[in-house]
């Protein structure tokens, strides 16, 4: 046996024992006649010590170790002198009588430690070492724990997991497909699936009722910290089910996932908000829940008094920052600063202060009198010593900068701790959303989503309109997830692609294998799927889903540490028959 105990079981109560470890050398410090070794692994951290009084040849051995190289060691387990409380193997050290280098390592390129010297591009160029940070290993070890609780919650409501294919026909989810070129079929792809949508409902059409599938997803799409393009989904659907059946059965899953990995208890049912509120409230389908800060409209207190800006303004919007009152000029401009920066677009930003003694003082009183801006904080319900902060300008644009504004101070006010989570059901999105680029309607979900039974008559008449069976989850502020009844009824999906500006031949080209299976008796389905990296990230308390993957990609797309994407041979090339143009590899 290569050891007898791993790096991180050893207790007081093991003293005495004659134990081998094996793994690898975190830092070795020289101190007099002994050498102490940190001896990693897996499962933690234990301190080796070599004495050169009682054993100097091993001693002399030990003193050439580098770091990272693999040893095994056998030796005493021993109380120590110096305890280290950090440490949950910190009461015992090994007095070693035995040391055998099982392979030696090149001296890495950073430390392999929590707080690492490393930066990120050396890191993934690197991963394998990364992998190795206690920090990082923790996340994998919690996704495996989730993945396993997933597993067991779904088993245990009678799911089964199917896989479906990875090489398939575009499954259109609003991002760009990857596509695979087929040396079989000289000029045809195949794309890789954006989601397994259309094989989960034709399972329903199989009759398998309840499905799930932990399962690769792609998408071509501009990255950012929440977004991979490889990722996996949690995806789920269910067959005679109405949109109640489905939240509950979910809602029971993330409580589940909450409970067994994280200790976590939620008792109350997930509070759910229509879209529309959603929008209304604060500025996002996404709502970070964790702190209130509910945006209130002032448009009908601002108009008539000559300032063009409220007056030619659509929308006029504000929020409470509670206690801030004594922002000081500096602080004012920084935060109009951060409104106006063009990823967030404001043209400015106006205040009003409610003083400890309740005077009001206002960055636009040459506009208003004391008792219009009375009227202001009063409705916006600020107290002593709040202030208000005020945008304006279109509706839904301005809605979106106050969205920031909002996550903004409640960063500065220390309003988003990880550690907290509020989980939220949006419902009740619109079916389409109108693109004015294009001049036509998009789905806002995807083409199969079934409308609100209660406003079918509007889909000739006022499509936009329409609400869609469709709901998110949200978790402090990140869509975590979403789903929708769907349409299972032939004539209704013709017509909603209809709607979407398919022609009858184009449907039928994408499509035709689910119009047709929907002729055979589909039943009513519907269903979600959770992005299980974002959900592992949340729950991990990270910024990045890069965290929680083993061998991530960098933000334009490429593993840094195995060089892909890359170029290929022109044999492979020609047996595809296809021509490259632009082969960057080679210029
Ligand atoms: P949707 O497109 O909303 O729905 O995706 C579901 C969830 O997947 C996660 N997600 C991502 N995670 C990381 N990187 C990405 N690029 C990425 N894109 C999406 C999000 C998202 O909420 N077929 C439907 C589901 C259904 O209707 O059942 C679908 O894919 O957390």
């Amino acid at each position: 046996m290569f050891r007898t105990k791993t790096c991180g079981e050893l207790r007081l109560s093991d003293a005495g024992a004659e134990v081998t470890l094996a793994g690898w050398v975190q830092r070795v410090r020289k101190m007099g006649g002994m050498t102490f070794l940190d001896l990693r692994d897996r499962y933690g951290i234990t301190q080796v010590v070599f004495d050169q009084e009682t054993n100097p040849a091993l001693h002399e051995e030990a003193n050439h170790l580098g770091r990272e190289f693999v040893v095994q060691v056998t030796g005493k387990v021993a109380e120590r002198s110096s305890k280290n409380a950090n440490l949950p193997t910190g009461d015992i050290e090994i007095i070693a009588t035995g040391l055998k280098v099982l392979n030696r390592s090149d001296v890495p390129p950073f430390t392999i430690e929590n707080d690492t010297d490393g930066g990120d591009d050396l890191r993934m160029r690197y991963r394998y070492l990364d992998l190795r940070r206690e920090c990082v290993r923790r996340n994998l070890e919690l996704r495996h724990k989730m993945a396993f609780e997933i597993r067991r919650y779904l088993d245990d409501k009678g799911f089964i997991e199917v896989e479906t294919p990875v090489l398939i026909k575009s499954t259109p989810e609003g991002a760009r497909d990857f596509v695979v070129p087929s040396r079989m079929n000289p000029g045809q792809f195949y794309a890789l699936p954006q989601s397994p949508q259309t094989f989960k409902q034709l399972l329903m059409v199989s009759g398998f009722d309840r499905y799930f599938q932990i399962v690769k997803c792609f998408r071509d799409e501009d990255l950012r910290a929440d977004r991979q393009p490889e990722f996996t989904q949690i995806d789920c659907e269910m067959s005679f089910v109405e949109q109640e059946d489905v939240l509950n059965m979910f809602e029971g899953l993330i409580k589940h996932i909450f409970k067994y990995t994280k200790g976590i208890e939620f008792t109350e049912p997930f509070p759910r908000m229509t879209w529309a509120d959603a929008m209304r409230l604060y500025g996002s389908d996404k709502p970070d829940t964790r702190f209130g800060m509910q945006f209130v409209e002032l448009k009908d207190l601002t108009e008539g008094r000559g300032f063009a800006v409220m007056d030619d303004a659509e929308y006029v919007g504000a929020i409470v920052a509670p206690g801030c009152a004594d922002y000081t000029r500096k602080q004012l401009d920084k935060l109009t600063d951060f409104v106006k920066r063009p990823q967030i677009g404001a043209k400015g930003m106006m205040w009003v202060k409610v003083e400890a003694d309740g005077t009001i003082k206002s960055s636009v009183s040459k506009f208003y009198s004391e008792e219009d801006l009375a009227k202001w904080v009063e409705r916006c319900g600020a107290k002593p010593g709040d202030l208000i902060l005020i945008l304006a300008g279109p509706t839904m644009k301005t809605r979106k900068q106050l969205c920031e504004l909002r996550l903004e101070m409640g960063n500065q006010l220390g309003l988003r701790n990880p550690d907290e989570f509020s989980c939220l059901w949006v419902i009740d999105f619109p079916l389409f959303e109108w693109d004015d680029e294009t001049q036509r309607f998009y789905a806002m979900h995807h083409p199969f989503t079934s409308p609100n039974p209660d406003d079918f008559h509007l889909l000739d008449t006022d499509p936009g309109a329409v609400r869609a069976t469709a709901y998110d989850m949200v978790v402090n502020g990140n869509e975590l997830g979403g789903g929708s009844i769907r349409i299972h009824d032939s004539e209704l999906q013709d017509k909603m692609f209809r709607l979407l500006g398919l022609s009858e031949e184009e449907a039928r080209y994408k499509f035709g294998f689910l119009m047709d299976a929907f002729k055979f008796g589909a039943p009513p389905h519907g269903g979600l799927a959770f992005g299980f990296d974002r959900m592992v990230s949340i729950l991990a308390g990270l910024d990045s889903i890069r965290d929680v993957i083993a061998f991530p990609k960098n933000n334009s797309g490429r593993d840094m540490m195995i060089d892909a994407p890359s170029a290929i041979d022109d044999s492979q090339l020609e047996e595809l028959q296809i021509a490259v143009v632009a082969n960057p590899d080679k210029e």
